[in-house]
């Protein structure tokens, strides 16, 4: 192979290294849709679910305690949902202490679990993989 080849061989590796540095950093990061979820409300809720600690005995995207069941979809699933968890904040159960939430604690805590819930699916049943290897989950 003669020294042309090879330089124009290095330069086009040099540049795709550059293109592919610049697409990973730029677009590979910007599809954050749950960013946009995140209003003043949820945002606020979220400190809330900090300061309470309930990732404690809760579990988030499938981590956290094993006490009580994943919040990841308690919005939109079955029989469950915003009034469901409300009862549940507002009384506690024998397990689950009752915080003596105010209303606006509580709404706060919900959209921030409707955030949850739009932003990821806990436990992934079912998903696709696609072309590029990596894997989209959905609900159904
Ligand atoms: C000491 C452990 C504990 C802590 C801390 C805790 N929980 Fe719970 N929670 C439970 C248990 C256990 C249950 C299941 C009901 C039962 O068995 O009493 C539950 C149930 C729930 C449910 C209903 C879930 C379902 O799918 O039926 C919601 C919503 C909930 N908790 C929200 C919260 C939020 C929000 C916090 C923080 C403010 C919190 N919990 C803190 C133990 C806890």
């Amino acid at each position: 192979m003669n020294l042309f080849i090879k330089k124009i061989i290095f330069t086009s590796l040099i540049l795709l290294f550059f293109i592919y540095t610049i697409v990973v950093y730029t677009i590979g990061t910007s599809n954050d849709a749950g960013l946009n979820l995140l209003n003043e409300q949820s945002k606020k809720g979220k400190l809330l679910f900090q300061k309470y600690n309930c990732i404690a005995c809760h579990q988030l995207y499938g981590l956290g305690g094993y006490m009580g069941p994943d919040l990841t979809n308690i919005i939109s699933q079955k029989n469950k949902g915003p009034i469901y968890a409300k009862a549940f904040l507002s009384n506690g159960t024998v397990r689950m202490p009752n915080y003596e939430l105010k209303e606006n604690e509580m709404n706060e805590l919900i959209a921030y679990l409707d955030y949850l819930d739009k932003t990821g699916v806990s436990p992934v049943k079912y998903f696709n993989i696609n072309y590029s290897g990596t894997i989209s989950q959905h609900k159904k």
